[in-house]
């Protein structure tokens, strides 16, 4: 066969069951439904809760797979003292925006009685798995901590484990540990690749899982999103110059508040005058600084960091609250402060026997703050001029932020309750986080020390 007929993903998928094949796993193949009660009772082991459910001919509700482990341990019969190893390369169905996205993935699942020599054997086949992808790459695994356990000493022990076999040039150990998540127990690790700006594989152990599924067994797994790395397989990697891994990237919101915050990076050292320039460059570079600032819309600060484009960025609080995006807090730079509160006419009275009209321009708090009340709300999304709501009968009351409160006064309206204080937070890229560590630690040390503390 001439694999050159192969596309870069196909060639990885063939790959990655070689290997898999070769360590003594048997392939696991599963047909893209499965019974939706499976994802209703085990719903907080999925990453969301929207599944794509259909009713079949016999009146069965069904769902295509959002995920495969579930699938793999419901069906799995380990028997005693032994381990069933098994590896998969199927399409998972998944929420994405508004609608739903097919994506690839390829993994393994141990099950049975997993010891300590069959956790490092799944760790060295990340880690195996990755250096297919890419030599650049990282594996950082952490600890699920419960009770007082630390974890520290048995990462450490591994972290040796894994330097013996070859893999001290990848493996991170990350002794900030997880907090304790009610299906994993043990290790979680996920692997990067340098150019690709999240994780491209996840796993851990997920002893909790198997035991809730009524197996007396133990379990560790993990997945290598394919999707995540389509980009990268496509793309010219040779053109992934050494500048853009030793330079910063760093996103500021447009506006007073970013100029102050960038005169904090200036006093920490990272300074670069022409980025307060009038000029119509967009992006502005100190190289003997290793920092490139640009600067865009507040509230699109987060969506750049998340997805890479800037290694960090500084955004505020009510956005991270609303938007949820997968990046790092590093740190609070107690400024561009604020709060999010409900407000409105100063003769509103709640009248709790009906559904309230909420007006926002952030739908996901104000859903989830009155979530947590058990109140009834009818949200009116606005983008802006939200105190106008109230006034003219378009809403009950509003969320939204309150500085200095004058918005409020000048309209006659008033602040009822506090939802949460607002600050402006330096935020970072989660693969980015891996490769350039040492940059960002530095950088958020230095910025710590420019901050007024009250
Ligand atoms: C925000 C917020 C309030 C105002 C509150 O609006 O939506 O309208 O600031 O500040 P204050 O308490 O100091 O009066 P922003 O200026 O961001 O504009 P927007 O109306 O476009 O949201």
């Amino acid at each position: 066969m001439n694999t050159g007929v192969l596309t870069p993903q196909e060639a990885l998928i063939f790959r990655l069951r070689e290997l898999f094949e070769t360590a003594g796993y048997k392939r696991f193949k599963m047909g893209k439904f499965e019974d939706y009660d499976l994802y209703s009772r085990y719903k907080d082991f999925l990453v969301s809760d929207a599944v794509i459910s259909f009713t079949d001919g016999s009146g069965a509700l069904k769902a295509l797979k959002p995920d495969v482990t579930l699938s793999i341990i419901k069906s799995a019969r380990p028997q005693p003292g032994k381990t069933e190893k098994l590896y998969y390369n199927e399409s998972v169905y998944r929420q994405s925006g508004s609608s739903f996205k097919e994506m690839m993935q390829c993994g393994l699942e141990c099950i049975g009685s997993v010891d300590e020599t069959c956790v490092l054997d799944v760790l060295s086949l990340a880690a195996k798995c990755l250096k297919e992808i890419s030599e650049d790459c990282i594996l950082s695994i952490s600890q699920v901590v419960s009770g007082d356990e630390t974890g520290s000493e048995k990462l450490s022990m591994l972290q040796k484990e894994m330097d013996s076999l070859g893999f001290s040039d990848i493996v991170r150990i990350d002794s900030s540990s997880e907090p304790a998540m009610r299906y994993y127990s043990g290790i979680v690790f996920k692997g990067y690749i340098n150019g690709v700006p999240e994780a491209v594989l996840s796993g851990g152990q997920y002893d909790m899982l198997a035991v809730r599924m009524g197996k007396n067994c133990r379990a560790i797994g993990f997945a290598v999103y394919m999707d995540a790395l389509e980009r990268f397989l496509n793309s010219d990697k040779s053109s992934s110059t050494h500048d853009s891994n030793s330079m910063l990237k760093v996103a500021l919101p447009k506006g007073r508040l970013g100029e102050k915050v960038y005169k904090m990076f200036e006093a920490a050292g990272y300074e670069c005058p022409e980025v307060l320039s009038k000029s119509r460059k967009l992006i502005f570079e100190n190289a003997e600084k290793r920092v490139s600032y640009f600067w865009v819309k507040p509230s699109d600060v987060a969506a750049y960091v998340e997805r890479g484009a800037a290694d960090v960025g500084v955004c505020g609080k009510d956005i991270i609250m609303e938007h949820d995006p997968d990046i790092y807090e590093l740190l609070d730079l107690n400024t561009g402060k604020c709060r999010m509160a409900v407000a409105s006419k100063k003769d509103f009275s709640d009248d709790e026997s009906r559904t309230l009209t909420v007006a926002t321009k952030f739908e996901n708090i104000a859903a989830e703050y009155y979530a947590s009340l058990g109140r009834d709300i009818d949200i009116v999304p606005l983008n802006g001029s939200i105190e106008l709501a109230p006034l003219l009968g378009l809403s009950d009351v509003i969320v939204d932020i309150v500085e200095t409160g004058n918005t409020l006064r000048e309209n006659g309206l008033m602040e009822y309750e506090k939802i949460a204080d607002i600050s402006a937070r330096l935020i970072a890229n989660k693969a980015s986080f891996e490769f350039k560590n040492d940059m960002m630690l530095k950088l958020s040390e230095a910025l710590g020390k420019q901050v007024e503390n009250d």
